[in-house]
């Protein structure tokens, strides 16, 4: 059965083997579940995890009933069942792995659930009071505690720097320091899809061992027993700098500023790029990028580079020298010549994290990447005014397993020109409102500001094919018996009108569909769209409970793009399975700072490393025909009036870190679609934005698909359409594009028109 016929009928065919259905199916649930285990990351342990046969764990703390597998709005999912924390340790101590002391669950259960039904939501329930007496009890028992944390964030509001968000509360230091009186051995286990602070147990001498299980899903419990009783070895390493304070990134001083902006006067220095650079940032690091924890050890030799045919080629080998088995992360990092431009200490170029490794066995790795992927984007014209060029000196190579344990390759890569100019390109979003940036020595630029101006756009080609003689569906175009433009000839305008709005939910969809209205007449199909990133979200009333995936922080930190790929791949199949063909996925936005109340959808600080898993993601979907939508395009770092507040950032730090990850998943992977954020951007909605999207995204870097609003954004969408944004959702304004093109201003004119109908149906046709 092809995906138009389903599209057309909704018809109730299971994809799995014998007539099975895979939504939600056995095999689905385990890759959660090894995703989870393999993105949580081991911060501390002094030997305590794994837990031996011998222990009893005692385990405290609301979070390990009321776990957080998800976050709110489209990060979330409705899933079957969700395995708790202590249900997963429960499990294992079922299998003889460890004994659990069964005494103070009922006691947490019981006041989560008071919560739940005074209506407080999972992961916003405060934390349970905790008398000495509860951990003395404990203590007769057990010889060992977790200690749990959660926290839940959503879309539409951000995280707060204070105690019960950011921080610990007053209640859940109360347990800690009851638990960490008693016990000589405490286990933290932190269940947040975001940063925290990391203090509490960086300093505590107390605290055995640390492990970071994000929002991992509907087995997040599960795998985190996995890691617990040593089934599986942590390999997870972190995809974001976790710091003393809140204060120590260099957006927080900036970050409550106004309700209406955020300047970026970091620049390109975020996350690693300021704490790696800065004079005096390092100190600040509690756990570097990079950095995770094994039950094994690992060593690197043999550390090669060499420069071939302009790329730059890396090998090594990598050793198991412990005693049991674990995978490796390999990262290479570059760092470039103190040109004048100013660039950040070391960045991230390549990765690949090695097979499973038994203990004594070695692998060797091969990595490579272009020259071009270390120029820099000269936006101020010191060399060539926009252009990526590369400054004259050595590019040295660090190779190694986190940004701050890796080995300097003998061979460094010369320039010996005073630049060489990688890729000319023209202004293209500039600020004008930015009247400083960070420099590379922690003092400021300054930058020259100005009034923002109108678009000027350019024509929209004319379609010249003819019009069929008698009326022809889209299948005539399929078989080639026309042109996709002689097709759209036949459309009246209003016809046309119609295709560039969304359309009305169908089935078990609740976020609308793309395509169709005209379906009878033109045999249009309308796919219907899901959320993402977290799952394919059907609202509970459908009773399609489907996988709930670990938090796209925790796939990136697996460092796995084949893990990565195999859940686009089965997420497809559970859209496909449903009637359903645009899953609204990947997320990436960078992780400018900690509050951000989406960056639990969100991959990384590092724009490489979430254009590498957006890519791998969509790879997944896509050989499955089902379209990929990376979002939200672009600067969506806060939550705070995420509608209309205007994100004010240097075309440098646009090029290098903000739109870079989306970059790469459009060169690499090719997205059906994009989507488009809720903000502005240097002064215009992103969804309005010309220079953003028929500029840059389509412009230079060949993007072909097609370009959707996010649902119900302020745009105005005839300045959509001419932006070259080419369908608004979740439904359309069609009266007020009539009114562009029929009234005095013209503004809109049939071609206009044309050109996001010919791509919407450009997108259907891929998913036939
Ligand atoms: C979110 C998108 C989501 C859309 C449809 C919006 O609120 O920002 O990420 O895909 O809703 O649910």
């Amino acid at each position: 059965m092809n995906n138009w016929t389903r599209m057309n009928f909704t018809p109730c065919r299971p994809l799995g083997k014998d007539g099975r259905r895979i939504t939600g199916c056995d095999e689905h649930i385990a890759l959660s579940r090894s995703a989870a285990a393999e993105g949580s990351v081991l911060l501390k342990n002094d030997g305590t995890l794994p837990l031996k046969k011998e222990n009893t764990v005692a385990v405290f703390g609301k979070a390990q009933y009321d776990y957080v597998f998800a976050g709110g709005g489209s990060g979330h999912v409705y899933c079957e069942y969700v395995r708790n924390i202590y249900e997963g340790l429960l499990l294992k101590a079922g299998e003889g792995k460890f004994s659990l002391y069964d005494g103070i669950y009922d006691y947490y259960k019981e006041y989560v659930e008071k919560q739940y039904g005074e209506g407080i939501l999972r992961g916003q329930v405060l934390e349970a009071p905790l008398s000495e007496e509860q951990v003395i009890k404990a203590k007769e028992k057990a010889d060992v505690a977790i200690v749990t944390i959660c926290r839940f964030s959503t879309e539409g509001r951000d995280r707060e720097s204070v105690k019960g968000d950011f921080y610990l509360s007053d209640e859940e230091e109360n347990m800690i320091s009851l638990v960490c009186k008693h016990f000589d051995k405490v286990v933290a286990l932190i269940n947040v899809g975001g940063i925290i602070d990391t203090e509490w147990f960086k300093e505590n001498d107390k605290i055995s061992a640390a492990l970071y299980i994000w929002n991992a899903g509907m087995e997040g419990g599960g795998a985190a027993a996995d890691i617990i009783c040593g089934d599986v070895n942590p390999s997870g390493k972190l995809v974001d700098t976790f710091t003393k304070s809140f204060d120590d990134y260099p957006s927080s001083e900036n970050f409550n500023d106004s309700f209406d902006y955020k300047k970026y006067y970091d620049d390109i220095y975020v996350g690693y790029r300021y704490f790696e650079t800065i004079p005096g940032a390092a100190e600040k690091v509690n756990y570097p990028f990079g950095f995770g924890l094994s039950y094994t050890n690992f060593e690197l030799s043999g550390i090669k580079a060499e420069e071939k045919d302009g790329e730059i080629l890396i090998s090594v080998t990598v050793k198991n020298t412990g005693n049991c088995e674990g995978k490796e992360v390999i990262q290479v990092y570059s760092s470039a010549p103190e040109g004048k431009l100013g660039r950040p200490a070391k960045e991230l170029r390549a990765f690949k994290k090695t097979k499973l490794l038994s203990p004594g066995e070695s692998e060797n790795i091969f990595l490579s990447f272009p020259i071009s992927q270390m120029a820099t984007f000269d936006d101020l014209g010191v060399y060539s005014k926009s252009a990526y060029i590369l400054e004259g000196g050595k590019y040295s190579f660090y190779i190694g397993t986190s940004i701050r344990d890796n080995t300097c390759a003998d061979f460094a890569y010369e320039v010996n020109e005073e630049f060489v100019l990688v890729e000319q390109l023209t202004q293209l979003v500039a600020p004008k409102k930015l009247e400083k940036r960070l420099k590379n020595d922690g003092t400021y630029e300054e930058m020259e500001t100005g009034e923002y101006t109108d678009f000027t756009y350019a024509e929209a080609p004319i379609n010249t094919a003819v019009m069929p003689q008698e009326l022809k569906k889209l299948d005539a175009v399929i078989s080639g018996e026309i042109t996709l433009d002689s097709f759209i000839r036949q459309f009246s305008d209003d016809e046309l009108l119609d295709l560039l709005c969304g359309k009305p939910s169908v089935g078990v969809a609740n976020t609308g569909g793309m395509g169709g209205g005209v379906w009878h007449k033109f045999g249009v199909p309308c796919a219907m769209t899901a959320d993402g990133p977290a799952g394919v979200r059907i609202n509970p009333r459908c009773e399609t409970p489907t996988t709930a995936w670990p938090c796209a922080t925790q796939l990136a930190c697996t460092w796995n793009e084949e893990i990565v790929e195999a859940i686009g791949k089965a997420g497809a199949l559970e859209m496909k399975e449903n009637n359903l063909f645009i899953w609204l996925t990947p997320a990436l936005n960078i992780h400018r700072t900690p509050l951000c109340g989406r960056n639990f959808e969100y991959f990384s600080e590092d724009p490489y490393v979430a254009g590498k898993m957006a890519a791998a993601k969509v790879r997944g979907m896509q050989g499955e025909k089902v379209a990929a939508s990376a979002k939200h395009f672009a600067c969506n770092n806060y939550e705070t009036n995420r509608v209309l507040a205007d994100s004010i950032v240097s075309e440098r730090a646009l090029r290098e870190i903000y739109l870079k990850g989306f970059e790469i998943c459009v060169k690499e992977a090719a997205p059906y679609t994009i989507m488009t954020s809720y903000n502005k951007i240097n002064g215009h909605q992103a969804s309005e934005h010309y220079e953003l999207l028929t500029g840059i995204l389509r412009g230079e870097w060949g993007f072909e698909g097609m370009v959707t609003t996010d649902w119900g954004c302020a745009g105005r969408h005839g300045y959509e359409v001419k932006a070259g944004n080419d369908i608004k959702m979740g439904e359309g304004y069609k009266e007020s594009l009539k009114e562009l093109m029929y009234g005095r201003s013209g503004v809109l004119k049939r071609n206009d028109i044309e050109v996001c109908a010919k791509r919407i149906l450009e997108m259907l046709i891929k998913l036939i």
